[in-house]
């Protein structure tokens, strides 16, 4: 495929955009054949443990494999499905840009910007977990799920276009997660897109391996496959009964796999939550006027009491507190229970990568992964860190939640060695 063959492969960032270009040659494949998404099998696999059963390849498996391909296409030959709002979320220009092998059409207009900055981290189908990613803590983001940590709304709605942008322009501080402030606006808005297109596409699996999960397919499943109970049950059913049921199973699999009835029923509440991310954005309210120094000391003790921050965080900040143990995020909790941990190998046969405790911050180092201006401190306070444990911090006030942004962003002590220095973090906050 043509990926491996561009010499300038990885471009301007990537000295080493040769064995990139092994290495990615490797997950999307090295021969002609075009580049293939590939199914969530962790998801799949999930379900399988908690059925107790395998799922069936020909009524379970392929159905969504086809019908992923028909609504999104390739990664060379992506499709916009047609579903209300979708021109809020994405459109085939920008998503071209992103896709596909990186190179350039007739009219120098770029191509495969996704493959040239993203892939090696994030993954062809945006698992988060690209050749690079086992070698980084914390993991690339898994855009499957449709989960995010730095945005402006509350738990459980997407993130906002221009959350999206922010993280590409500034990077995430203190992770792997590079800036891509120097891409033109044009190529970041494809880039946007195609987390998005990534994102709802993988959400829609999801969507969809729910209801195929739930259809019974002893009958039609190779005996072998079959489990004892799935055995007796099929053995304690007449001739007619299985032949009933086969023709059951076969109509609800047309049904299911009806594009007008993907789109309506399974699709489009996914775009719609896309498109009106804006109104889900939690509002700020201005800043109470009260000297800094008093607003630290109202913080701090809202910190360690009614906020319940130094349970995660700890007494002295450094995010030791005694909550902090066992902790793992959502991505890892997809495919590891620490209590239930026996099916773990399988799952990390199937690609999964290694669980990593998930560790409250220390908030001493002055690092803010979401941004360090005022604003990004009390989203992430109000709302927490979706993925990440951080809960809400409902119990406070607004103006409350303005104390406690200041004791966090100007009151606890910094540890020196990795305070930045004052005019750097001038610098920052102009930038951002
Ligand atoms: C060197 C590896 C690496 C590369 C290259 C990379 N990322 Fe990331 N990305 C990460 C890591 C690590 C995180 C997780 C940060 C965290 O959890 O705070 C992340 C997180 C994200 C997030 C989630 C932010 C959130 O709010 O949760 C988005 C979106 C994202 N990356 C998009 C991209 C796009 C688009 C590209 C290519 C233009 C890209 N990344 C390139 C490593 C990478
Ligand atoms: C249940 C545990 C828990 C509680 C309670 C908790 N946090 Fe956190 N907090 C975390 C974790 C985990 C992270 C790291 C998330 C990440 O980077 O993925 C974090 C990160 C942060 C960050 C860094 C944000 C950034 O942009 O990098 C701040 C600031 C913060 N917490 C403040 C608070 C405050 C203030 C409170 C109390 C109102 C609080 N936390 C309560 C677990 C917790």
């Amino acid at each position: 495929m043509r990926i491996s063959q561009a010499p300038e492969f990885g471009g301007r960032h990537w000295a080493g955009g040769l064995v990139l270009a092994a290495l990615v040659g490797a997950i999307v494949g090295c021969s002609s054949e075009p580049a293939q998404f590939e199914l969530n099998r962790i998801a799949m696999h999930k379900s399988e443990v908690s059925l107790g059963a395998t799922l069936d390849d020909k009524y379970q498996v392929e159905p969504i494999a086809k019908i992923l391909t028909e609504t999104f296409g390739t990664p060379d030959e992506p499709i916009v499905p047609d579903v209300p709002d979708i021109e809020e979320v994405m459109d085939i220009e920008h998503l071209k840009m992103a896709a596909g092998p990186y190179g350039s059409d007739e009219d120098g207009s770029p191509r495969g910007l996704y493959r040239q900055h993203c892939v090696h981290c994030h993954g062809i189908t945006g698992n988060g977990a690209g050749p690079t990613a086992a070698f980084l803590n914390p993991y690339p983001r898994n855009f499957l799920t449709g989960k995010y940590k730095w945005k402006s709304t509350k738990t459980g709605s997407p993130p906002t276009h221009d959350d999206l942008k922010r993280v590409l322009v500034n990077g995430v501080p203190g992770t792997a997660m590079p800036s891509f402030a120097l891409l033109p606006e044009k190529e970041i808005e494809a880039l946007v897109q195609y987390v998005k297109y990534l994102s709802v596409r993988g959400e829609l699996e999801r969507n969809m391996l729910l209801e195929f999960s739930d259809l019974d397919t002893s009958v039609v499943k190779p005996a072998e496959k079959r489990t004892q109970e799935e055995e007796e049950y099929v053995a304690s059913l007449t001739p007619e009964d299985i032949a009933d049921e086969k023709a059951d199973l076969d109509e609800v699999v047309v049904e299911l796999t009806d594009p007008e009835v993907v789109l309506e029923e399974f699709l489009a509440d996914i775009v719609e939550s896309w498109a009106y991310a804006y109104e889900a954005v939690t509002e700020v309210p201005e800043k109470p006027e009260v000297e800094l120094d008093e607003s630290i000391a109202t913080g701090r003790d809202l910190f360690f009491n009614k906020g319940g921050c130094a349970t995660c965080h700890g007494q002295s900040g450094i995010g030791d507190g005694q909550t902090a143990e066992m902790f793992y995020d959502d991505w890892t909790e997809e495919y590891y229970d620490p209590k239930a941990p026996e099916h773990l190998e399988e799952f990390l046969a199937l690609g999964a990568l290694p669980p990593r405790k998930l560790d409250p911050r220390n908030l001493r180092l002055g690092n803010f992964r979401g941004g360090r201006r005022p604003v990004d401190v009390y989203w992430r306070i109000r709302n927490g860190i979706e993925g990440a444990k951080m809960p809400a911090a409902q119990q406070l006030t607004e103006e409350e939640i303005w104390h406690v942004v200041d004791y966090v962003r100007k009151g606890l002590p910094y540890d020196t060695l990795s305070q930045p220095p004052e005019h750097d973090q001038e610098n920052v906050r102009v930038r951002n």
